[in-house]
């Protein structure tokens, strides 16, 4: 599978959690508030480090760096969500926050960027996409420890 079809097949999946998170009893919302940081901080990895740098050279003005702004929010509403995921009106709050932000920036990703990164041969990328998912599920183990780290006091 193309890169970039790994990346279109994680947007659903990131929205079928957060559809699980909003039916899920409350005793289950905070393990899948964990699954939602794991997925999100994955997908965000994939794509600064392998998929951006390309899009760079075909996607015109800004908006790229905007999606890596959009990335830093959204890592701030993970490590908030993290840290809140036991208390449930922080959590609540948090989890809509993000959830706005992340579908705001899949469909801009959808509609702006991906279209012109679908056709392009899969060695623009660097490695294979199954070697990029695994080398970045290596970096989100410490990408996830850094996130629900405690405050720094
Ligand atoms: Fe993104
Ligand atoms: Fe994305």
């Amino acid at each position: 599978m193309n890169i970039i079809d790994v990346l279109i097949q994680q947007h659903r999946d990131a929205e079928a959690l957060f559809e699980a998170y909003r039916a899920a009893p409350d005793e289950e919302k905070p393990e899948l508030c964990v699954r939602l940081a794991e997925a999100l901080t994955l997908h965000s990895t994939i794509e600064e480090r392998w998929v951006y740098p390309v899009a760079r050279s075909v996607v015109e003005g800004p908006r790229i760096d905007f999606a890596v702004e959009e990335h830093g929010e959204m890592s701030q509403l993970i490590s908030e969500l993290l840290h809140a995921r036991r208390e449930p009106r922080r959590r609540e709050a948090t989890v809509r926050q993000l959830e706005a932000v992340a579908a705001h920036h899949m469909a801009e990703e959808e509609r702006e960027v991906f279209p012109r990164l679908r056709e392009m041969a899969s060695e623009a990328f660097g490695p294979s996409s199954s070697e990029i998912v695994r080398t970045a599920s290596d970096a989100r183990r410490e990408a996830m420890r850094r996130l629900d780290a405690p405050a720094a006091p």
